[in-house]
């Protein structure tokens, strides 16, 4: 059935043509959506002109070598080539310290009813969204997918579970289930409390990320090594208190979706430990730093969160040192 907001030829745009721009265009090309991949340089653009863009969908019961391939249909775009106020909906899916730049350089092509989607993990991305945009234009996608690049072109869709969108002011817009109806492919739902999804998700992720990275070993670690268990359950429940002393309800326990999540991911390699192998910039800053930060605000000291930003940030130096070497 062709959804209504395929029938209104909503223009989607798609700031950020990495990983999970790639997936979003994968999923909204099953609902008969051709986005708008907006890079901020050209040469990128051209690799995909000439080359396409292409996402492989691993189906993790089948060998491997029998991924299916699928040629993303996108117009792949520079900021400087769409008209002004020319986007009904877009998603924002660079990194988190990327946010800002990306938002500012997208704004004037947003229309007056545009919904902007922030896609980063942790804490920040929604918050200044809202503040340029105000809430009732501001959503954010709490997306469980395992996605990543193998080359220029070319992505791997590892797997993925349900996910959620939603907005932070009383009622969200009924342009949002729109929104969630083009991406069924990757079964997202539109929820009411988004703060607590949000929060669970950055809870786990505090745990698996740095923990991952630092013993430079795949998500299975947590469940198979009793010390690495045992310092991702502290870690978790520190953030749970935190987010206690916050308000923030959260839809699951936090200690049980940790299990679930190293599970079903564990022949993974987190995205932290892959950006400090390739010595490219973290984002402990909006995850763990984030919970320490929220944590000063209500009282409640994150050690653990602390130590590990810490030793994240000097494995982030010492790796970026050796790549530029
Ligand atoms: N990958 C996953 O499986 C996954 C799952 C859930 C959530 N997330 C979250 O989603 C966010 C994006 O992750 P990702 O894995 O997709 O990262 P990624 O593969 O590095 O993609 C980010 C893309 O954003 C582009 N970009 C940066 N600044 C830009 C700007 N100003 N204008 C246009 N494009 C810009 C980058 O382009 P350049 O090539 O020019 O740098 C890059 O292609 C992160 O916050 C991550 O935590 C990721």
């Amino acid at each position: 059935m062709v959804s209504s907001a395929v029938r209104a030829g909503f223009k989607v745009g798609i700031v950020g043509g990495g990983a999970v721009g790639t997936l979003l265009a994968y999923a909204l090309n099953a609902s008969g959506v051709v986005p708008y991949i907006i890079y901020r340089d050209n040469n990128k653009k051209q690799k995909r002109l000439e080359k396409g863009l292409k996402i492989l969908i691993r189906d993790v019961a089948r060998e491997l070598g029998s991924d299916k391939e699928y040629r993303i249909k996108a117009h792949h775009v520079t900021y400087d080539e769409l008209p002004e106020k020319f986007l009904d909906v877009v998603f924002i899916a660079t990194k988190a310290y990327d946010f800002k730049d990306a938002l500012l350089s997208v704004l004037p092509l947003l229309n007056d009813s545009c919904i902007a989607i922030s896609c980063q993990n942790g804490l920040g991305s929604l918050e200044y969204l809202e503040r340029m945009l105000g809430k009732e234009r501001a959503a954010a996608l709490i997306l469980n997918a395992g996605v990543y690049e193998v080359d220029d072109v070319t992505y791997v869709l590892a797997g993925y579970g349900r996910s959620y969108m939603g907005q932070r002011c009383r009622d969200a817009s009924p342009k949002l289930g729109e929104v969630a109806k083009l991406l069924h492919l990757l079964d997202v739902r539109v929820v009411k409390d988004v703060e607590g999804y949000r929060w669970l998700k950055l809870i786990v992720n505090s745990a698996i990320n740095p923990i991952t990275a630092i013993l430079k070993a795949k998500n299975s670690i947590i469940i198979e090594d009793p010390l690495a268990a045992k310092l991702a359950s502290k870690t978790v429940l520190e953030g749970w208190l935190v987010s206690k002393a916050a308000k923030i309800n959260l839809p699951r326990n936090p200690l049980v979706e940790l299990l679930n999540v190293a599970y079903h991911t564990r022949d993974n390699y987190s995205s932290m430990y892959q950006d400090i192998i390739k010595g490219k910039r973290t984002e402990i800053d909006y995850i763990n730093a984030a919970i320490v930060e929220v944590g000063r605000r209500v009282g409640v000291r994150a050690v653990i969160n602390q130590v590990l930003t810490y030793i994240i940030k000097s494995l982030e130096a010492s790796s970026q040192s050796v790549a530029e070497d």
